[in-house]
């Protein structure tokens, strides 16, 4: 069979490099692809872009696709998976309805809601309907965020009511464009964050292995929110038993009510969970995708064929799979350009790539491309060095002895990815 992974980032070299592994598989097309993958033995690039629904489309058919998986969220809210279910092609993710779940922040508060699903309490604004009183009544920090899709710049966490209103004042005027014309401001949430990723095929759920993601740039947690900055796989705050809720109170009423509401969720779907310290899974977001760094060191974990849990979720037999595991930790170390996440430099050349291929582990390639035989610098999240080993400590340092020998000028990655499972987090 023939896989299309639609992107081109680190979760889109995963998923290809995951695909291309199976026996199943004669090629795996990536669409648009970057370095790494146009060098995956097995895998393509094609030229289309991961917005252009009508292209993909065509391309899926010309090139008798069986199975597409879409890695980015910007596809799916645009409604990629009705575009092939009408061209009758199989292609995993959510369809149009239910991946608003990312795309409308306002749309999951209320469908949290509604559901009785643990989450920060709430309001969502417009620019006619706020009131900067209710901020200022607020306890803080108060977190603003851009309803839309932001590509991770679209959460303020405001130290005082008066910054919070700014930040709202900000993105109501038009500062992030479509995605702040409505605006969720919600109480501030203690905790642990982990990222809860599991496979949907609109009733059953197959949840994949635990992991936690780093959000800030800095080590320590401190500096901007970026995309994520390395993550590994399993988390330790995800104990059995807050498995157990997670699953309980977030993802099965999740399924469940987007069923009953005729929105059947299909795909991949990461919620951001808040654990409270009494162990009450709060949901920060949703994402209708898979996470990307927290793919990379999932799919490195992950024994079973990808490509046919997803056929398996596609004929809505999820029940009938299991996912199998490496019982060894995984972790993924982003490496970055300099500059990001404001105005990444790009266009440096990229070496050590030969000597890393030699070593245990595996570089993911995210904004990279190749200029004739020169892999070169393209986007703000460059590389994932990805190890493995007995213990996160051992898995931390196979990811970055190969960090260590990659080299591209103003390289900026966090020296602590997995400090929390080290310092033992309970
Ligand atoms: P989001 O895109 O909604 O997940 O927000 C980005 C990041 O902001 C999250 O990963 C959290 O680290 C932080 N965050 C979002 N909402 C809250 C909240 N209510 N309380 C505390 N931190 C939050
Ligand atoms: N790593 C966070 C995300 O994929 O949204």
């Amino acid at each position: 069979m023939k896989v299309l992974i639609v992107g081109s980032g680190g979760r889109e070299h995963a998923l290809a490099w995951k695909c291309a592994a199976s026996s199943r598989v004669t090629e795996v097309l990536v669409a648009p692809g970057n370095a790494g993958t146009a060098r995956e033995p097995k895998v393509r690039n094609v030229s289309v872009q991961s917005t252009d629904i009508g292209g993909l489309v065509r391309l899926a058919r010309t090139e008798a696709v069986s199975l597409t998986i879409v890695g980015p969220e910007a596809p799916l809210v645009g409604g990629i998976v009705d575009a092939f279910q009408q061209d009758g092609l199989r292609c995993f993710g959510p369809r149009q309805a239910p991946a608003r779940l990312e795309g409308s922040k306002a749309f999951a508060k209320e469908f949290l809601r509604r559901h009785r699903i643990p989450t920060a309490a709430s309001v969502t604004v417009t620019r006619d309907s706020f009131d900067p009183e209710v901020v200022r009544r607020q306890r803080t920090p108060i977190v603003v965020k851009a309803s839309g899709l932001a590509a991770g710049k679209g959460v303020v966490i405001a130290q005082t009511a008066t910054e919070a209103v700014a930040a709202a004042e900000a993105m109501l005027a038009g500062r992030l464009g479509e995605a702040g014309h409505e605006v969720v401001i919600e109480e501030f949430l203690e905790g642990e964050e982990a990222s809860f990723i599991v496979m949907a095929d609109g009733s059953h759920v197959l949840p994949l292995a635990t992991s936690q993601d780093h959000k800030r740039l800095q080590d320590g947690d401190r500096g901007p929110n970026t995309g994520g900055m390395g993550a590994y796989s399993p988390a330790p705050v995800v104990t059995p038993a807050i498995h157990e809720r997670i699953m309980r109170e977030v993802i099965e009423p999740t399924i469940r009510g987007l069923a009953a509401e005729g929105m059947a969720y299909t795909g991949f779907l990461y919620a951001g969970i808040m654990v409270a310290r009494d162990g009450t899974p709060n949901v920060l977001e949703f994402n209708c995708r898979f996470g990307d760094p927290e793919t990379q060191p999932i799919l490195m974990r992950l024994r079973s064929d990808l490509t046919v849990l997803c056929e398996a979720a596609l004929d809505g037999l999820l029940d009938q799979v299991q996912a199998t595991w490496d019982a060894r930790a995984a972790l993924g170390v982003v490496m970055a350009a300099e500059g990001y996440p404001d105005a990444p430099r790009m266009g440096d050349a990229v070496t050590g790539l030969e000597g890393a291929a030699k070593l245990p582990g595996k570089i993911f390639h995210a904004g990279t491309r190749l200029s004739g035989d020169q892999v070169v610098v393209s986007g703000g999240r460059v590389l994932c060095a990805t190890g493995m080993g007995t213990t996160v400590a051992e898995a931390q340092k196979v990811a970055y002895a190969l960090a260590n020998v990659v080299h591209y000028r103003g390289a900026v990655y966090r020296r602590d990815i997995g400090f929390r499972a080290l310092a033992g987090h309970l």
